[in-house]
C-alpha cells in the first residue's frame, strides 16, 4: 500500500478569509497550504469595486509576506448595480479573477447580493465578452422552497436559462452538493465547471442532525442525503477536469456557531489538503488527487500550474480541537472535524 504521495502545490478556488483580526490566522493557514487561492468577497461591506479588491489584496499579501509562492486571486461581489465599466476595470486590474453571484439572502453576508438576475445582465454580457469568470452560489432563496431542494431548483430555474442567454460565459458553480449539480456539470460545455468542498464529500445530513444538532457541520449549501454525497464521490472519481477543489473554508467564532441561530460555514483552511487526501484514499483514487487539487482549477482559470511540490505521508494525527483568540472578541474557532483523526500529513508542515 502506498504510504507517501507527492503532488504539486495545491490551489483552493473558493475560500473566505474575512477581515480584521481573523485575517491573521486565515491568511497564515491558507499561505501555509496553498499556492493560489480564490478569495471570496462577502465582507461587511462587500468587496464590490476594483479599488476595494486591490486594498484587500494588499492586506492579505502583507500578512503573507514571508510566503513567496502564495497568490491570492481576488473576486468582486456582484450587486444589482455592478456596471460593465466596473467589470472592465476589474479585468484590467490583473488582481481580480472572477465575480461572485450571491442571490440576496442565500447565505452569510449576502444581503447585498442580486435581487433579480436580470439586473446583472449588462455586467454578465461584459464578463462573457472579456472572459471573466462568474462564480455562483447556486441556491434559490424562495422561502417556499425546501432548504434541501434549493440547489436543484436554482439549476432548473436560474442557471439553465442563464447558460442559454450567455452561452460563452465562464461559470463555476461553487460548492456543489447534489447529483443534480453533478449531472448539470457533466452535460454542460467546457466553460462550465464546479468546485467541491471536503465537507460535502465526507459528510451527509445525518452527520449534521442525527443524535442532536451539530452546528459545526452546518454550512450552506446544507449537507444533503447520502445519494448526493455518492454522486459527488463519483464526480471526483471520474477524473473529469470540470470538478476541482474549492474548500469553502468559512470561519465563524465558536460563539456564533454554537448559538440558537448558528452561522453557516465550516473552517478547513488549516487541514483541507489532509481532508481531501483522506477522501481520495478512502475511495482508492489517490492517483487523481494531484489533478483535483493542483491542476484542474488552474487550467480552468487559464493560470499556470504551480511548479512547487508537496509530499503527503500516511501518518495518523488529530485535527486541533480549536484555535484560540481568533477574532476581536478573543473567541475561539472550531475547525471542521475538530479532535478527529486523519491519516495523511504534509511532510515538513509544522502542526
Ligand atoms: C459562507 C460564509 O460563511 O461566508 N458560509 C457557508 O456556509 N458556506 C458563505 C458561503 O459560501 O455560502
Ligand atoms: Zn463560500
Amino acid at each position: 500500500m502506498e504510504n507517501q504521495i507527492t503532488i504539486h502545490k495545491p490551489n483552493d478556488f473558493h475560500i473566505h478569509l474575512r477581515d480584521g483580526k481573523a485575517l491573521n490566522l486565515t491568511v497564515k493557514h491558507a499561505a501555509e497550504n496553498f499556492g493560489k487561492i480564490l478569495v471570496m468577497p462577502n465582507l461587511k461591506p462587500p468587496i464590490a469595486t476594483t479599488n476595494q479588491a486591490i486594498a484587500y489584496h494588499e492586506k492579505i499579501k502583507n500578512i503573507a509576506k514571508n510566503f513567496a509562492d502564495f497568490s491570492p486571486l481576488m473576486t468582486l461581489y456582484l450587486t444589482d448595480n455592478t456596471t460593465p465599466e466596473e467589470i472592465v476595470e476589474a479585468k484590467n486590474s490583473g488582481t481580480i479573477f472572477g465575480v461572485k453571484l450571491y442571490p440576496a439572502g442565500a447565505t452569510t453576508n449576502s444581503d447585498a447580493g442580486l435581487s433579480n438576475i436580470q439586473n446583472a445582465y449588462p455586467a454578465l454580457e461584459k464578463m462573457q465578452q472579456l472572459g471573466l469568470t462568474l462564480q455562483i452560489h447556486g441556491e434559490v432563496v424562495d422561502k417556499n422552497v425546501d432548504i434541501f431542494d434549493r440547489e436543484r431548483i436554482f439549476i432548473e430555474t436560474i442557471l439553465q436559462p442563464l447558460t442559454q442567454k450567455f452561452p460563452d460565459l465562464k461559470i463555476v458553480l461553487e460548492h456543489i452538493t447534489t447529483k443534480d449539480a453533478v449531472n448539470f456539470i457533466n452535460e454542460s460545455g467546457k466553460n462550465i465547471a464546479a468546485t467541491i468542498t471536503p465537507q460535502h464529500l465526507m459528510f451527509n445530513r445525518n452527520d449534521l442532525l442525527v443524535g442532536g444538532v451539530k452546528p459545526h457541520f452546518y454550512c450552506l449549501p446544507i449537507l444533503k442525503r447520502e445519494e448526493h454525497r455518492q454522486a459527488l464521490i463519483s464526480a471526483i472519481k471520474s477524473g473529469n477536469p470540470k470538478f476541482f477543489a474549492g474548500t469553502d473554508s468559512a470561519p465563524h467564532s465558536q460563539h456564533n456557531k454554537e448559538n440558537a441561530c448558528g452561522c453557516a460555514g465550516c473552517y478547513s483552511a488549516y487541514h483541507a489538503i489532509e481532508l481531501y487526501a483522506e477522501i481520495f484514499d478512502t475511495h482508492k483514487v489517490l492517483n487523481l488527487l494531484d489533478n483535483f487539487l493542483s491542476h484542474f482549477g488552474a487550467d480552468f482559470y487559464n493560470l499556470p500550474r504551480n511548479p512547487q511540490k508537496i509530499t503527503l505521508i500516511k501518518q495518523a494525527w488529530k485535527v486541533p480541537e480549536s484555535f484560540a483568540d481568533f477574532d476581536e472578541n478573543n473567541d475561539a474557532l472550531i475547525p471542521l472535524y475538530a479532535g478527529k483523526e486523519l491519516s495523511w500529513k504534509i511532510k515538513d508542515k509544522i502542526y
